[in-house]
């Protein structure tokens, strides 16, 4: 469902955003279908461009649900064991304390092969769920991994894309087959972007003579993007985007641009 459709929160209304207001704007809809999927506890693709607030409102809602590890980067396979194991030391489980009895320092020295074996062991058919962020153009070779995850160990897993439409989910796709186990994040309508860009404008102290002009070419540039909107306001308040009480537009624009390509 699009967020103009749902009622933003008391605070977001008229684009008045306090500064000790909620840190998440509109979202309200989300952040409630995002608690029912992991009270499921069933797996999901969880994707949207990049900026759209995807970690964010995982962010809020995973401190509410218990045994939820979170691995946030997560190039190779390897590296998504590892954040696993990690995160289970931290927690005490006794599989992992057992066999790190130096803590951290000992879960570096072992191999691949036996912190996956560690992992293994104390994720198959437990009461854990795995989010697995920031998935860019996953290889075979992860997408294998969550899989093993989902299916051998029986661990819900919500994957986390960074894509606007299907083009960047690639390996992982195959395994959420259903369109019921896919929530896609969207940019803001532009209504709702607007009010967004002069809450943020407000909340970073931006003021110029054609702010108003500012703000809707930010909406129109960022395409309602959250992430985008938040970047070019901040931008604006650099000085050499100034001129005579007027921010620069132009010249702010192409070198968000630039920002976003070489991201
Ligand atoms: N609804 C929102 N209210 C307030 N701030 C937001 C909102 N959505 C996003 N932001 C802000 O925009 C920025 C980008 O958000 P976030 O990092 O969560 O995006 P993402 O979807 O995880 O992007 P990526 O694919 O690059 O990981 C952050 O600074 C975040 O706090
Ligand atoms: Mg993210």
């Amino acid at each position: 469902m699009m967020a103009s459709h749902k009622p933003l929160s008391d605070s977001s209304v008229n684009g008045e955003w306090a500064i000790t207001g909620p840190t998440v704007f509109g979202r309200d809809g989300e952040l409630e279908q995002l608690r029912k999927r992991f009270a499921a506890r069933r797996s999901f693709l969880f994707h949207g461009p990049a900026g759209v607030g995807k970690t964010l409102l995982l962010q809020l809602v995973l401190p509410e649900f218990a045994n939820v590890l979170y691995s946030p980067r997560n190039p190779t396979p390897q590296a998504l064991c590892r954040h696993l194991a990690g995160s289970l030391l931290e927690l005490k489980h006794p599989v992992l304390t057992k066999a790190c009895l130096s803590g951290m320092a000992s879960l570096q020295a072992k191999t691949a092969v036996s912190v996956k074996g560690l992992v293994r062991d104390a994720l198959r058919d437990s009461k854990f769920m795995v989010i697995v962020d920031h998935l860019v153009r996953p290889s075979q070779a992860l997408a294998a991994s969550i899989r093993e995850l989902m299916l051998n160990w029986s661990v819900p897993v919500v994957a986390v894309s960074r894509s606007a439409h299907m083009e960047d989910v690639g390996f992982v796709l195959p395994l959420f087959p259903d369109r019921a186990e896919r929530f896609a994040l969207r940019n803001f309508d532009p209504e709702i972007a607007r009010r967004f860009a002069a809450g943020c404008a407000e909340r970073e102290g931006l003021t110029a003579e054609n702010l108003d002009q500012f703000l809707d070419r930010v909406v129109e540039y960022s395409d309602g993007n959250p992430g985008g909107v938040l970047q070019m306001i901040r931008m604006a308040k650099v000085p050499k985007y100034a001129h005579e009480n007027q921010i620069k537009i132009t010249p702010l624009y192409i070198d968000y641009r630039i920002a976003m390509v070489s991201q």
